[in-house]
């Protein structure tokens, strides 16, 4: 009796193996598999005093993720971002919850209107050569998707948390049809890469790595109107078949074309976007043991 039972189980033990993996490859889909409630913090600490009605709101998605310089990578965005009107910064955890320091960084950012997500990166995902933030910034879009309507005016930028932003540059982007693109410096192992633009529209592409892409262009160096986005539901940043480096061209070919275009800061010959990315913290010296008496976060 005891061996039949034993014995379906071991019968068992492999469809259960079938079950796990199949769960796991996408943890989004099946809700069974997340055991973390949809978490998330939206604030607008006061009226803009800058506000306009009648110009479109920038919804900023940034993917972050815990590291040495992470606080001071996102305190220089915020330094740009509070200078900003009609600005909703949706700023995306890599993590399983809300960590108090990225929460009381916003609370004390200066910039008025925005919403604290987060969404872990699956292990498996997380190996040098895979593309990076997918997931946080697929949840971005599905809050915008979820809070906006087709009423709301707005452009939705996907602003990395490695990048320097000028002021100037949102003003440019602030009107947008559809797809605006620009040039962005320091990126692609080139002083800059830019969109080649003849007679007002989009021919080409200066870039050193691919150029064969349909968009050549770096995360930093376009926005999409809102209705774009709420028109293509489906549109969201893939892991599947995209290969690192296409992400952006994979997202743009679901809603745009190049012809469409718009290009930005005077037919793209202006730099207003730079991928600084800070040089990774030397912590030679820090201690394992032995530490600082206090604790002071960094
Ligand atoms: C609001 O923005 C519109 C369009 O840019 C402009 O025409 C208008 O003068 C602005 N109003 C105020 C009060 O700044
Ligand atoms: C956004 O939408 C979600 C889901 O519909 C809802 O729970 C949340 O309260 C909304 N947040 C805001 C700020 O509208
Ligand atoms: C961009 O190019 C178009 C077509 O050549 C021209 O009409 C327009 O004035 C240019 N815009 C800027 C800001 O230089």
């Amino acid at each position: 009796m005891k061996f039949a039972v034993v014995a379906r189980l071991f019968l068992m033990l492999p469809w259960l193996l079938v079950i796990l993996v199949v769960v796991d490859i996408e943890p989004g889909r099946l809700s069974a598999r997340s055991p973390i409630p949809p978490d998330q913090l939206s604030r607008t600490l006061k009226p803009d005093p800058l506000s306009n009605q009648s110009i479109p709101t920038i919804y900023a998605i940034t993917p972050t993720y815990s590291r040495p310089v992470q606080k001071a990578e996102l305190t220089r965005l915020a330094n740009t971002f509070r200078q900003l009107p009609r600005f909703h910064w949706v700023l995306v955890e890599d993590s399983a919850f809300r960590s108090r320091l990225v929460t009381e960084l916003l609370a004390h950012s200066g910039v008025l209107s925005y919403t604290q997500l987060h969404v872990p990166t699956p292990r498996r995902y997380k190996r040098p050569g895979l593309s990076r933030a997918t997931e946080q910034r697929n949840e971005g879009l599905r809050w915008v998707r979820r809070n906006r309507s087709l009423r709301n005016s707005g452009v939705v930028y996907f602003a990395d948390d490695d990048n320097t932003y000028s002021l100037e540059l949102f003003q440019e982007m602030r009107l947008t049809h559809k797809v605006s693109v620009w040039p962005v410096g320091l990126v692609g192992g080139r002083r800059y890469e830019r969109p080649i633009v003849k007679e007002g529209h989009v021919v080409g592409w200066y870039t050193g790595w691919r150029p064969d892409r349909p968009f050549a262009i770096d995360m930093a160096g376009f926005a999409v109107n809102l209705k774009v986005i709420l028109s293509h539901p489906e549109a969201v940043f893939k892991r599947g078949g995209s290969q690192p480096g296409m992400q952006e061209s994979d997202f743009l070919k679901q809603i745009t074309t190049v012809q469409e275009l718009e290009p930005k800061a005077a037919n793209c010959t202006k730099v207003l976007v730079w991928h600084t990315r800070t040089e990774k913290a030397n912590l030679v010296y820090e201690p394992k043991h032995n530490q600082d008496v206090i604790h002071i976060e960094v």
